[in-house]
């Protein structure tokens, strides 16, 4: 199991699923155990949520705990007398947003390709407006039948014929044995149906972000870094991930859960984040500098802890200024062709206004958006003020994750 989905889950905004009511179609496997927590999630990210299990799926966790999970009776049956006209079928997939069987086994992949209809949830699939409502299989199953030719043959034509394969993850499976096939945990699931219905507006596009802050060695054991968390350079990162972009984000040290489908690179000083961002802006469209880079470092880290001599002297650091990675791309060729579209961050402990023009101008972005450190380093929420040449724009206190959304939004119509 990712350790990190906790903060996966806790980074999720409570109603991102408002107003959205999705199948949850659940198939025969040992997985069928974390769809209770996944339909518990989809539930308080604010989405209606029927369940709708095959018979091999009740043989893993019972209906009664889906119902009293989701709110709703189970159907698991064609011909459930419930429904007036008796099309549960028809019924349950004209309602849907979305429908999503997980966990998906490698039986109900292989039904769905040949449109089989001899149980409910196939026939539900089969019956669905496919214009209208997606389908998005999580497979799992155990790591041989994963790579079996028929189950790799069976996923590119459920794939042509127009369903969203959400992946698997790897691991220790249930059978004991360790590979590729495991169910991806509920929290990445939550991700991608969240990232699913985000508007695609930079699709096509390659974002480069810088996250958190730099630690800057005095010696093998001591330095200077500063109190960025990290959190909103990783929430623009899956924001622009959910809008479709191919995202790298190169990471100061912080313990945060890599956003699902990004690139990251984890780096320590303000060189090693400099020469990752350097490599990679090569090929980015967009670049976003929000981590807090430290100013300076030591002039030279000694080799060895610096010990105490016993005389109360204290030791005499000489530091020496970082490259500003954001001027640098900025001024790079990419950029003046407009290639590469700059956005910097100003932490700022005062005058927002006032720095923010002032530091867009210097570093020669376009856009530069401003916030007050002190007030946000470590916290959920942040408020913003995005600057360009002629205006500012507030983005008023919101989670980050809703800010970051905005930005990319912003950003997004900026360069179409
Ligand atoms: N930045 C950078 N490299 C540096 C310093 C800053 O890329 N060596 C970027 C940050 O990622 C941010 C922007 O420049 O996008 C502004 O960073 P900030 O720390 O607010 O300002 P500084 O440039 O360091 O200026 P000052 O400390 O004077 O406020």
């Amino acid at each position: 199991m990712n350790p990190n989905t906790s903060l996966l889950a806790s980074s999720a905004a409570d109603g991102d699923l408002a107003g959205k009511h999705i199948v949850l179609g659940l198939t025969g496997g040992i997985a069928c155990y974390k769809s209770a927590e996944l339909c518990r999630l989809l539930v308080k990210a604010g989405a209606s949520v029927q369940v709708v299990m095959t018979e091999a799926a009740t043989q893993f966790i019972t209906p009664v705990t889906m119902q009293a999970l989701s709110n709703r009776p189970v159907y698991s049956s064609q011909w459930d007398a419930r429904e007036p006209n008796n099309m549960p079928h028809i019924n349950l997939s004209r309602e849907a947003d979305l429908i999503l069987i997980a966990p998906c086994s490698a039986d109900f992949i292989a039904r769905l390709v040949q449109g089989r209809t001899d149980e409910l949830l196939s026939l539900l699939c089969l019956a669905r407006p496919m214009t209208s409502v997606p389908l998005l299989v999580a497979p799992a199953m155990n790591r041989e039948m994963w790579v079996h030719p028929a189950t790799q043959r069976n996923m590119a034509q459920l794939q042509a014929d127009g369903a969203v394969i959400l992946g698997v993850g790897t691991g220790e499976q249930a059978c004991g044995e360790t590979g590729d096939g495991r169910m991806l945990e509920p929290a990445e699931l939550l991700e991608d149906v969240v990232a699913f219905f985000q508007p695609k507006t930079l699709a096509g596009q390659r974002v480069l972000v810088t996250a958190g802050p730099t630690y800057e060695a005095i010696d093998p054991v001591r330095g200077i870094t500063n109190l960025s968390s990290g959190k909103m350079g990783f929430a623009i990162a899956r924001a622009a991930r959910e809008a479709g972009a191919e995202v790298t984000l190169v990471a100061g040290p912080v313990a945060l859960a890599t956003p699902r489908g990004v690139a990251r690179v984890d780096v320590k000083s303000a060189q090693n984040m400099l020469s990752a961002v350097v490599q990679h802006a090569q090929a980015a469209t967009i670049f976003i500098a929000t981590a807090a880079v430290a100013d300076w470092r030591p002039a030279h880290a000694a080799d060895h802890k610096i010990k105490k001599d016993g005389s109360g002297a204290t030791p005499q650091l000489q530091f020496v200024e970082n490259t500003d990675i954001l001027a640098t791309v900025a001024q790079s060729a990419r950029a003046f062709s407009g290639a590469l579209f700059c956005v910097g961050f100003a932490a700022e402990s005062q005058d927002l206004l006032a720095n923010a023009q002032a530091k867009r101008a210097r570093k020669g972005v376009p856009l530069l958006v401003g916030n007050i450190g002190p007030a946000t380093f470590g916290q959920d929420h942040n408020a913003l003020l995005l600057v360009d040449a002629h205006h500012a724009i507030e983005l008023p206190h919101a989670s980050k994750l809703t800010l970051a959304r905005q930005l990319v939004a912003d950003i997004a119509n900026r360069i179409s």
